[in-house]
């Protein structure tokens, strides 16, 4: 939630802010704006809404003031709102001192930040906006105006009396060409250049710009200027650190060919699950996790007696997924949880109990929280996520990388699916260490699991067409309802929150056995069914709810093995996905709901890579 970038070097501030912010306006779009550090001091401009509007603004600047492309040094923020509205005057940067000229971006929330507030107003400080935030600006004005602090030994001070998760970057006008930044909990990093230094809430902000970063650290202030970075802890001693290079390309942040990046980053499924699966499984399908997971982590693993699988949103039903799989093969009971739900509930487990934490961004706040509950029975935890280097996989004890790339459509999709084979992956791993399924049976799911990436590139050649048609079922729908039993109920599940995530039309995903239980009440020819079929006997239990929404006047859009004909009997539209064995049907599955979803929020003319309300990571509670 909220993205804070940062420039200081050459005369392309504004042009390197501007495609930093582009790159992060996954994270909120509610407003966005600038600080930039000019010869007399902070020009701040703020927009509402998406960043066009900001850039807009630049472009109207620009055009009237040529040095303002010259500027050298400033901050960037795009919003998604906690505390106030979203309009101009809670828009970030956040200006405090005499006449403006200290300027403030922040991502997270100032926990302790109404009884600042009401300190710094009795000091005669005076607030605009209803920000959190803002207390951070006054505090630092505070500490230059009548303590002569410089801004580093001002953030130090400022940190050290405010509570919550943030990132922070200020510029003053006392120092020119100087930004100072730190963080609690929520993500920074620096990126390093010649000549120039970069700041960002995540990689992919800079990565046209460099490859090189450091990770900032909580209780850490960063200072950069043209000629370097110093990194020191809040009571000023230098603190060491090497960079670390990244090996996302600068183009998996462009569209390409492609007209947003949801539909682009489907498309790239079949890749990003080829690199996800790459060095751990052998041309023979055996899994060999070793290159991940530390030894002493592997050798735990034969000692498991439970499992404890933990996310949000898709992650979540990512988890559903993979407990199939986990029971199924390494015959282990697994429970998954809701971060947000288990980090309050006095969790039970012990030093026997493996705790998968999914996270694509690894910077979720409950379910970092809920890593930290599971940490104090003693629970080994492992974290799947997609972002190297990022929070979770700090608290963690060994780390399982999806490799899907940058994700900038909101709506998840190839960090769904490779989460998908990152479970397989574990599930065969401790399967084989556990020694209960015969080692012919796990190499034919390995073998099948290696094949997957044709497979899904399959299934996105079958679903072009067909979830385009399919979508028109949606037009006049005023809700959806999608059925699936076994490893089909989770992939229904992640169909229905892509489909109310972008198109806004209420979804449920629902087990197909519980629909007389309440949901067929809602069917009509307004409310199209979505039935995730498979095979085997629970296809044929999900055929039957099937005919009985038929019966009751329901559209039916099955999603079926290739050529099932009974699917054909049921409706006149089918969504087909290639055969595969039952463990590894959601990874082909969830392909033609992507696309369903994708198509009926088109054909209502909505953004789909940005939809309303939501933010890429939640880092808030
Ligand atoms: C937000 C995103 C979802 C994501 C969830 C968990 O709600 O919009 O796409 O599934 O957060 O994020 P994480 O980064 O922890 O996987």
């Amino acid at each position: 939630m909220c993205g804070i970038v940062g420039y200081v070097g050459r005369e392309r501030c504004v042009e390197v802010l501007m495609e930093g912010l582009k790159n992060l306006e996954y994270r909120g779009y509610d407003s966005a704006g600038l600080a930039l550090q000019l010869e007399d001091g902070i020009e701040p401009l703020k927009r509402v809404g998406p960043l066009v509007n900001l850039a807009g603004a630049v472009g109207d600047l620009g055009g009237r003031n040529g040095d303002f492309f010259r500027v050298r040094a400033g901050v960037g923020h795009t919003r998604w709102a906690t505390h106030g509205r979203p309009n101009e005057a809670n828009a970030h940067p956040l200006l405090g001192g005499e006449g403006g000229r200290v300027a403030v971006v922040h991502n997270g929330i100032i926990e302790n930040h109404a009884r600042l507030r009401r300190e710094l107003e009795a000091r005669g400080r005076v607030f605009r906006s209803e920000t959190d935030t803002e207390v951070i600006a006054h505090l630092l004005a505070e500490r230059i105006e009548e303590h002569g602090e410089s801004l580093r030994e001002a953030l130090a001070c400022c940190v050290r009396q405010i509570e919550g998760s943030f990132a922070v970057a200020a510029v003053s006008a006392e120092e020119p060409e100087t930004i100072v930044a730190a963080r609690h909990q929520s993500p920074l990093v620096v990126g390093l250049g010649e000549g120039e230094n970069f700041l960002a809430s995540a990689v992919q902000a800079l990565l046209t710009e460099t490859r090189r970063f450091l990770v900032v650290e909580n209780g850490e202030i960063v200072e950069l200027s043209a000629e370097g970075v110093a990194v020191s802890t809040l009571d000023g001693e230098e603190v060491r650190r090497g960079a670390c290079e990244v090996d996302w390309d600068a183009e998996a942040v462009e569209l390409g060919v492609y007209e947003d990046y949801m539909l682009k980053e489907i498309h790239e499924q079949p890749a990003a699950l080829r690199k996800t699966l790459e060095g751990r499984i052998t041309t023979e399908g055996e899994v060999d996790l070793s290159a991940d997971l530390p030894e002493p982590f592997i050798e735990g693993l034969r000692e498991i007696e439970r499992v404890v699988v933990l996310g949000c949103g898709t992650a979540y039903h990512a988890g559903l997924v993979g407990k199939h799989a986990l029971e199924k093969l390494c015959r282990v009971p697994v429970e998954v949880a809701v971060s947000s739900e288990y980090r309050y509930r006095e969790p039970i487990g012990d030093g026997k109990t493996l705790v998968v934490a999914i996270s694509q961004s690894g910077e979720t706040t409950d379910t970092l929280a809920a890593v930290e509950a599971a940490r104090e029975y003693g629970g080994r935890v492992l974290a799947v996520t997609n972002t190297r280097g990022s929070l979770i996989t700090r608290e963690a004890e060994a780390v399982l990388l999806t490799k899907a790339g940058p994700e900038v459509g909101v709506a998840a999709t190839k960090t769904f699916t490779t989460q998908l084979a990152a479970l397989k992956l574990l599930a065969l791993q401790l399967a084989h260490l556990k020694g209960l399924r015969s080692a012919e049976e796990l190499l034919e799911i390995g073998e099948a699991l290696r094949l997957v990436p044709e497979k899904v590139e399959h299934a996105i050649e079958l679903s072009g067409d067909a979830t385009r048609t399919a979508a028109q079922a949606f037009e006049a729908a005023r809700c959806a309802l999608y059925l699936g039993r076994g490893v089909s109920y989770p992939v229904a599940l992640e169909g229905a929150l892509k489909l109310k995530e972008i198109s806004y039309l209420p979804a449920e995903g629902y087990p197909a056995g519980e629909m007389k239980h309440g949901p067929i009440a809602l069917i009509d020819e307004s409310c199209p069914v979505v039935a995730v079929l498979g095979e085997g006997l629970l296809r044929e239990k999900t055929l039957s709810n099937v005919q009985e929404t038929a019966a009751r006047g329901g559209r039916i859009v099955p999603v079926a093995v290739e050529g099932d004909a009974s699917a054909s009997e049921v409706a006149d539209h089918v969504l087909w996905a290639p055969e595969v064995p039952e463990l590894l049907w959601p990874l082909v599955a969830s392909v033609p709901l992507q696309l369903l979803a994708y198509h009926v929020a088109k054909g209502r003319g909505l953004d789909v890579d940005k939809p309303r309300n939501l933010a890429k990571s939640v880092t808030v509670e």
